[in-house]
């Protein structure tokens, strides 16, 4: 038995229970006025005329927050800390190399982020325009962030471990004109070539008139005259002073790429003011946050954690907040807990892919640094499991450390469902229980709502502020993939177990997206990516568990008439998969198969691909409506590898 601690009393402002079900009730009865009183923790520029419109029926789907409000974000995040923290730190940045690194204050970093605006005006960039940022983790990546909102431009961060084909396809979608990227970066003592991935993503799509480069490592790159300047020469040109924009509380504030079940990536949209709202609520009641917390999220600013819990969340609540721009593992195993000693880390928020690799390598690189200032830990991205958990809470936070568990989405702009280190009784494995404002339901497969202890289908059945607004360029996309499976009611695509003291338990994605080391792929993208290679004929790709990554990539490839498979053809599609996507979507396994299972309409049987995958042939099930029953045996002898 794990012997934990029950919930500690709240510190003055923080949530207790008391507190927690005070606000839930108060969410559900009278959710205006719950709203109307949240909403206070930002600043406005003009007072808001409606708190919440908002129907999830196809007839009439609207989903609006804080009508007729006026506010910017930036502001927000800076502005208005500068007269009682401008010369706090609001981040620190630690470089791949340890002890590499900078602090910059709230002043330093408004400063850079009205140059870094005024530079983007100067090159024609206004609101509503859409920027596509491609840089490492340092401090102008955040400014850069935040100098959009300022001007009213819509940002959106392709993370740099993507390939320029990957780059092209998410400039062209959303029609930037601008794109900010560095020289190089830097990862576990190896550059990334970040510079000239723009310059081949550019050769593949058309409209980008300008190139913003930040010099990160000094490397040698191209410069195209007229299209590319250095950021630094263009930001000493320009004045410091730049005015927020009075931006509507609807506006378009980022839009981000993540996979879905189906097609090419799309563009979730987050709009300002209601995104603004629930990452600094989330922020401040999820991490219990305090004036003297050095807060690190070790999330990429190319993913949604990086948005919402390294810059927006801590930002508007006046935090120091940590950008790493490095890997756990490098220069060795106890990198984490070096930083965090030296760097005085309070929070760690973390994912459990990175928990699991450094668990692998023994306590001793965890227990040979102090790690005393830690007082909270927190997991997010793909469920933790038990033993994760337990060694998360044992070695790393000495057994004294609540553990937040923190439940998600790119669409859900921030966490929903989660510990509060101060309400909730820790539960290894579970993220237990909704957020105030959060009405979670669990379905089965015909909708039908279960009630007590069940498992189904976790779906929302009314919005929250921080809620995605639509798809960029296409909004019927939006409600086909997120409100019509259960009429009227958001799914989120996960599966979901609640248990007799009503806490959630996360199971995992019910749909055809896979959750590679907390990166969320759809396997139709990898598939579509497999057939484009000139001897493939067919592909279908499926999730299989990994010890380290949570789930890994297994792809079915069935090749053309005339083609053999080799050791060499295996090689090759996996570095073919690299270079069209990225390295998080390289399969770990490549089965070749002289067909794949269908059933008589066609239609490929991905449970009887899942049951290969995961090893377990002998549940493979019901195969009548198998087209060729004999494909089994020719599946089963295929080479996997
Ligand atoms: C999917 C969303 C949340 C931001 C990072 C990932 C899975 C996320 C948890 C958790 C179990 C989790 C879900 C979700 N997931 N957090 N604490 N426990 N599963 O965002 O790339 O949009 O992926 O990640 O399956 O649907 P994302």
């Amino acid at each position: 038995m794990l012997d934990i601690a029950p919930a500690p009393t709240a510190r003055p402002g923080g949530i207790d229970r008391a507190d927690y079900d005070r606000q839930c009730q108060a969410a559900l009865v009278s959710p205006d006025a719950y709203w109307r009183e949240q909403a206070t923790a930002l600043d406005w520029i003009r007072p808001f005329d409606t708190v919440k419109d908002v129907s999830f029926a196809a007839e009439d789907f609207r989903i609006r927050w804080f009508d007729g409000g006026q506010i910017n974000v930036s502001a927000n995040c800076l502005d208005r800390h500068l007269a009682t923290r401008g010369d706090q730190v609001a981040i620190i940045w630690e470089g791949d190399a340890s002890g590499e690194g900078a602090r910059i204050t709230y002043r330093e970093l408004h400063d850079r982020v009205c140059r870094i605006a005024n530079v983007l005006k100067a090159k024609g960039i206004g609101r509503g325009d859409r920027v596509t940022l491609y840089l490492p983790m340092v401090p102008d990546a955040a400014a850069a962030m935040l100098a959009c909102t300022r001007i009213g431009a819509i940002h959106s961060i392709v993370f740099g471990g993507f390939s320029p084909e990957a780059l092209a396809d998410r400039i062209r979608d959303c029609g930037s004109r601008l794109v900010i990227t560095a020289d190089e970066g830097c990862r576990g003592g190896r550059r990334i070539p970040l510079k000239a991935n723009v310059d081949s993503a550019l050769e593949r799509c058309e409209g980008v008139e300008h190139v913003l480069v930040l010099r990160r490592t000094g490397g040698d790159v191209g410069m195209t005259p007229g299209r590319d300047v250095w950021l630094d020469a263009a930001m000493a040109d320009v004045s410091a002073d730049c005015p927020p924009e009075p931006m509507e509380a609807e506006d378009p504030l980022f839009i981000l790429y993540t996979s879905g079940s189906t097609g090419k990536p799309k563009g979730v949209l987050h709009t300002t003011a209601g995104y603004l709202l629930w990452v600094a609520k989330t922020f401040r009641d999820v991490f219990d946050h305090r004036d003297s917390d050095v807060f690190w999220c070790t999330a990429d600013i190319g993913w949604v954690t990086g948005h919402s819990y390294v810059v927006y969340g801590p930002l508007a609540n006046g935090a120091t907040t940590v950008m790493f721009d490095g890997v756990p593992n490098y220069p060795d195993h106890g990198r984490l807990w070096e930083t965090v000693d030296r760097l005085g880390v309070t929070i760690l928020y973390t994912a459990p892919t990175a928990i699991r690799a450094l668990m692998r390598e023994g306590d001793d690189w965890v227990t040979r640094h102090s790690r005393a200032s830690l007082r909270l830990l927190g997991s997010v991205g793909e469920p933790i499991n038990p033993e994760a958990w337990a060694w998360y809470h044992r070695v790393v936070g000495d057994g004294r450390c609540p553990i937040v568990d923190t439940w998600w989405q790119t669409e859900t702009g921030g966490i929903l469902i989660s510990p509060l280190p101060h309400a909730t009784d820790p539960k290894p494995g579970a993220a237990t229980k909704p957020l105030p404002g959060v009405q979670a339901q669990i379905v089965d497969s015909e909708g039908a709502v279960l009630s007590g202890a069940v498992e189904g289908n976790l779906v929302l059945t009314d919005s929250w502020p921080g809620q995605m607004r639509s798809v960029w360029g296409d909004h019927d996309r939006f409600i086909q993939t997120y409100f019509t499976t259960y009429p009227g009611k958001y799914f989120t695509g996960d599966g979901c177990r609640r248990d007799d003291d009503g806490d959630y338990w996360i199971t995992g994605r019910v749909d055809d997206v896979i959750n590679v080391s907390g990166h969320r792929l759809g396997t139709a993208e990898i598939e579509s990516a497999l057939v484009a290679h000139p001897r493939v004929a067919e592909a279908a790709v499926v999730g299989m568990p990994h010890e380290v990554k949570g789930q890994g990539i297994y792809a079915f490839v069935t090749l053309r008439v005339g083609e053999t498979s080799t050791d060499a053809l295996q090689n090759e599609l996996r570095q073919w998969v690299r270079k069209q996507i990225g390295p998080v979507a390289t399969p770990d396994a490549l089965h070749f198969t002289p067909s794949l299972p269908k059933t008589r309409s066609g239609k490929i049987m991905r449970r009887i691909l899942r049951k290969i995958a995961e090893g377990d042939t002998a549940a493979i099930g019901d195969t009548s409506t198998l087209a060729d029953p004999t494909i089994l045996d020719k599946l089963l002898g295929g080479c996997k590898n």
